[in-house]
């Protein structure tokens, strides 16, 4: 079981007594992540992968470690297959830059995704005249849940790639993406997975899911921001072309010639982002300490509490699946209250942080939820039940109020 009150101690933040409900759009980074990166700084600060002396052959050394971590946290055969990323969104363009389309391919993704898993594949249906079906979900539409049936009809010969959230980041919604991945192989197609809210949240196992391509953000799993991760099959790494090549990505070149690294280093070009890698290693390990089992128990008690007692709430429009099929999210409107009045006034009020707006996923917000915008409060492993109690103190406060 969870220690929370002792993990808590680790997160320099929460002591200034603010309650943050706003980790689907970055989490907070405890002391041993932060710890680790400064350890880079103080002892061991060089380029890596490209000095013999002794300080760049530890920092590359430590660097290598954090795509091992990386690697063993989301169960990849080997760590030749991650690939350090600035984002879950350079992961998503690097695959759709880099896989080589013809006039007439189908890519199949859904309604639910973020911006990041939906406009890039409508930009490489554009440039290469291609078709795109986003399957919606079924009614009601507004838990986000994909019917299997659905995705089989849309899946067919032509389709080339299946690109698919694994969790909503709207709705919180889970989606079953080992057996998307089963139809979409049965079709001969790749499926990108879009990890951003799944891998922080609960343990996901690439050789079980048996996916092509999974992008996740470290900077939502503990880590620094600006270093993520995307992970992409072995056997497929040669047929991706890198979004940047330059130094790092060179087996040989001369005057007229290049040519790329068949590995994984092909796709990180220049000087990455050293530190901050190595804090997502860190982050990973922190993680893995705590249990991503114990870490997605503590947070069902959380998502359960926070569903059942704001839908009690007078003129709280809840919108999302049950709890058991979605993760610590509540996605809801006040009246009609601009979502952004709530949230202003939850910072004021309360010193409760939680995110307004579209969330980035407008095709959702416009076909499903059929809203401008809602409130998105979302919690995270460091959060307790009096947290969770303040919210939904404060929300029935701004209802009765403001409405
Ligand atoms: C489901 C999902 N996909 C992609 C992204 C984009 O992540 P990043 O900003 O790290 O690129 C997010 C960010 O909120 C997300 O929730």
């Amino acid at each position: 079981m969870l220690n929370v009150q002792k993990v808590r101690k680790d997160f320099p933040i929460l002591k200034t007594g603010v309650i943050y409900l706003d980790s689907t759009a970055s989490s907070l980074t405890p002391e041993p992540v932060l710890d680790k990166m400064l350890e880079f700084y103080h002892e061991y600060r060089a380029n890596v992968e490209r000095g013999v002396h002794h300080l760049s052959q530890k920092a590359s050394e430590e660097y290598e470690c954090a795509h091992a971590k990386v690697a063993h946290f989301i169960n990849a055969k080997s760590d030749s297959e991650i690939i350090m990323t600035r984002n879950t969104t350079e992961g998503i363009n690097t695959i759709a830059n880099g896989l080589d389309w013809k006039r007439g391919d189908k890519i199949v993704t859904s309604l639910v995704e973020h911006h990041s898993n939906f406009v890039v594949w409508l930009r490489v249906k554009n440039r290469h005249h291609m078709d795109l079906e986003a399957v919606r979900p079924s009614e009601p539409a507004e838990q986000g849940i994909i019917s299997l049936n659905d995705f089989e009809k849309a899946v067919d010969d032509k389709t080339k790639l299946v690109a698919i959230t694994h969790v909503s980041n709207l709705l919180g919604t889970i989606m079953p993406v080992k057996e998307i991945t089963k139809i979409a192989h049965e079709h001969g197609a790749y499926v990108v997975i879009d990890g951003a809210q799944s891998v922080p949240h609960m343990k996901v196992d690439v050789q079980e899911i048996g996916c092509d391509f999974l992008a996740f953000s470290g900077h939502k799993m503990c880590a620094p921001t600006g270093a993520s991760a995307l992970f992409i099959r072995e056997d497929l790494m040669k047929e991706i072309e890198p979004l940047c090549i330059g130094g790092g990505t060179i087996a040989d070149a001369g005057v007229d010639y290049y040519k790329l690294e068949e590995n994984s280093s092909r796709f990180e070009a220049g000087t990455p982002a050293i530190a901050e890698s190595i804090g997502l290693g860190a982050a990973a390990d922190y993680l893995q300490n705590l249990g991503m089992e114990n870490i997605r128990n503590h947070e069902n008690k959380l998502t359960r509490q926070m569903h059942e007692e704001l839908q009690e709430l007078p003129e709280i429009e809840l919108y999302g699946p049950e709890p058991k099929d979605k993760i610590g999210i509540a996605a809801f409107n006040v009246g009609n209250l601009n979502p952004h009045d709530v949230a202003l006034t939850l910072d004021v009020s309360a010193n409760i942080m939680v995110r307004s707006g579209h969330h980035c996923a407008l095709p959702l917000m416009k076909n499903v939820i059929r809203k401008p915008g809602c409130v998105r409060a979302s919690a995270y492993f460091y959060n307790t039940k009096s947290e969770i109690d303040k919210l939904v103190s404060a929300v029935r406060e701004i209802s009765a109020t403001m409405t």
